[in-house]
């Protein structure tokens, strides 16, 4: 078996199976500790030598983080689903001509903090816009730019509201107008995620959200590690970081 080691990965690469990069989203509804997950996350593959591109949706480029100061501003109360699903995708055309794709197309490990999941979940079932009218859109858009791997992060609304709710006070920004949505539409939104989850088991996995960081933390590093083992030739799990646990 060839073995990739970090230095010479792109050249090592090139001439395995492999001639494309690797797609990793993470999803969930908001307050669940998605971003701190996903900057832990980064930092160990990073620590592996693994050539990483993060991003973010809505956003990820400069046009699109303008369109997400839109989408996210709470004085927005205007905007129709329809429309703001429209600039979920328009923000996500841009991200993908200008980041996602040339990135994969270089052999790197895309890792972004939601993709088109998130619309599914958020305006299919939580604007009940449905499943169809998003797919749609997708079919054009994101085509077959699909994730190889997503990581859902599950916690109930609940718990998870009460953590977005002050994180987004703490802040004193007025951008939380999905964060200002009732439970009932936090509870839509999971059950859209479990119900994207039970459809596709092979690329998304349930990674339950509650416990210390450093638990949740762990319980990513096994899929990921799992996932790299059959994706790279000559990845091997890196063992130290259960000692950090
Ligand atoms: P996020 O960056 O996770 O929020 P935060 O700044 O609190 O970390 O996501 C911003 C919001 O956008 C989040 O409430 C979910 C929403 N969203 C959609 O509704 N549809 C989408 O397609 C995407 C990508 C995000």
């Amino acid at each position: 078996m060839v073995r990739c080691h970090s230095r010479r990965w792109f050249a090592c690469q090139r001439q395995t199976k492999m001639r494309h990069g690797l797609f990793i989203t993470l999803e969930g509804i908001d307050g669940t500790g998605k971003s701190t997950q996903l900057r832990l996350l980064v930092q160990y593959l990073k620590k592996r030598g693994l050539p990483v591109r993060v991003t973010r949706e809505p956003g990820g480029t400069r046009l699109g983080e303008r369109i997400r100061k839109i989408l996210l501003d709470s004085k927005n109360t205007h905007l129709s689903p329809l429309a703001e699903l429209a600039l979920m995708y328009a923000a996500r055309a841009q991200h993908l001509e200008e980041v996602i794709r040339p990135a994969l197309a270089k052999g790197q490990i895309v890792v972004s903090d939601r993709y088109n999941d998130a619309s599914l979940a958020y305006q299919g079932h939580g604007r009940k816009l449905g499943v169809a009218t998003v797919r749609a859109f997708d079919r054009i858009v994101s085509g077959r730019t699909q994730p190889d791997l997503t990581i859902l992060l599950d916690l109930a609304p609940r718990l998870s509201l009460g953590r977005a709710v002050g994180r987004q006070s703490r802040r004193n920004s007025n951008q939380g107008r999905f964060e200002l949505q009732g439970l009932n539409f936090h509870r839509r939104v999971r059950r859209g995620y479990l119900a994207i989850a039970r459809k596709d088991p092979r690329r998304v996995k349930v990674v339950p959200a509650e416990g210390p960081v450093a638990e949740v933390h762990a319980r990513i590093l096994n899929l990921i590690d799992g996932f790299l083992a059959q994706r790279l030739t000559g990845y091997a799990p890196d063992s130290t970081w259960r000692k950090t646990e």
